[in-house]
């Protein structure tokens, strides 16, 4: 009895993992991304990226040029001289993108999604590592595919940066069920060939792979204070508020023995 009520637990749990799924989609666990809303020279290049690369099908409508500039220490004339392509656009207009929506629903099959609150509703791990796990793939309508973001509508708009990758095979450690690295009699590590990794075709991108991670850092890095302006303000008054009940706890210790001393 207690043998089969294990199975039905085991099958539940294998079931669920099942239907959960991978954060990343097959890409597996997403990378770490940890924002720095304070860096003002990231956010600034994340927002220069952002209008070049991509502005161009998503929009940030619920968030204004003007504040946006003000937020990032921008002044306006570079703004309006560098940032906003279109005249017509004061900086107190809503950052309502460059496209006309039923073209891009013709050419995509679907609208580019507005994305001043993705990064609240995907997160910045999924941001950072689905900007840089597309892969080649000749079935796809624009040649490519995303481990990520499997069957992805959005072409790779940043190969030209990154460059090329593909899946492909490569030797990693094998690992014995203990957790531990696989070694042979001379201690060498123990490898086995395992296929569906992404492979980087060396020199075909604008930018190593290290100025592309920073480059897709900043972008993150912008997507997250977009879609919460507030953050960055909101943890400095928070280290205030903790400061106040510390100094608060102390003088009511103190007023606490002072109180006690009239009890003996
Ligand atoms: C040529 C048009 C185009 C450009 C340029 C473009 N995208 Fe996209 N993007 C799309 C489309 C279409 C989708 C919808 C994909 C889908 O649902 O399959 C999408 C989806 C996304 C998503 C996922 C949104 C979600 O929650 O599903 C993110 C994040 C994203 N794009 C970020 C970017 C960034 C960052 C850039 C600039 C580097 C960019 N995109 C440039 C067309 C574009």
């Amino acid at each position: 009895m207690r043998i089969f009520s294990l199975i039905i637990l085991l099958s539940f749990s294998s079931l669920s993992f099942a239907a959960g799924g991978a954060e990343c989609g097959d890409y597996g666990d997403c990378d770490e991304f940890k924002p720095q809303l304070l860096d003002n020279s990231s956010l600034q290049r994340g927002l220069n990226t952002f209008i070049n690369n991509c502005y161009g099908c998503h929009s940030l409508q619920y968030s204004r040029w003007g504040r946006v500039a003000k937020d990032l220490d921008i002044p306006e004339s570079i703004l309006l001289d560098k940032l906003v392509f279109n005249p017509s656009v004061k900086t107190g207009d809503l950052m309502k993108g460059s496209f006309d929506k039923t073209i891009s629903e013709e050419w995509f099959g679907v609208t580019p999604p507005d994305l001043t609150l993705v990064a609240r509703s995907r997160g910045g791990n999924w941001i950072y590592t689905y900007l840089r796990t597309y892969y080649e793939d000749a079935s796809k309508k624009y040649g490519v595919n995303n481990l990520a973001f499997p069957n992805t509508a959005m072409p790779n708009v940043l190969e030209s940066y990154q460059g090329r990758q593909v899946l492909g095979c490569k030797q990693v450690p094998s690992f014995a069920k203990n957790g531990g690295v696989k070694r042979d009699e001379s201690r060498n590590i123990i490898t086995v060939e395992e296929c569906g990794h992404l492979i980087l075709e060396e020199g075909s991108g604008k930018l190593t792979v290290a100025e592309f991670d920073a480059m897709i850092f900043d972008l993150t890095n912008f997507l997250t204070y977009v879609a919460e302006p507030m953050r960055a303000e909101r943890e400095r008054i928070g280290w205030f508020v903790i400061l106040f009940f510390v100094v608060f706890t102390a003088l009511s210790y103190l007023l606490f023995r002072e109180y006690q001393k009239d009890y003996h």
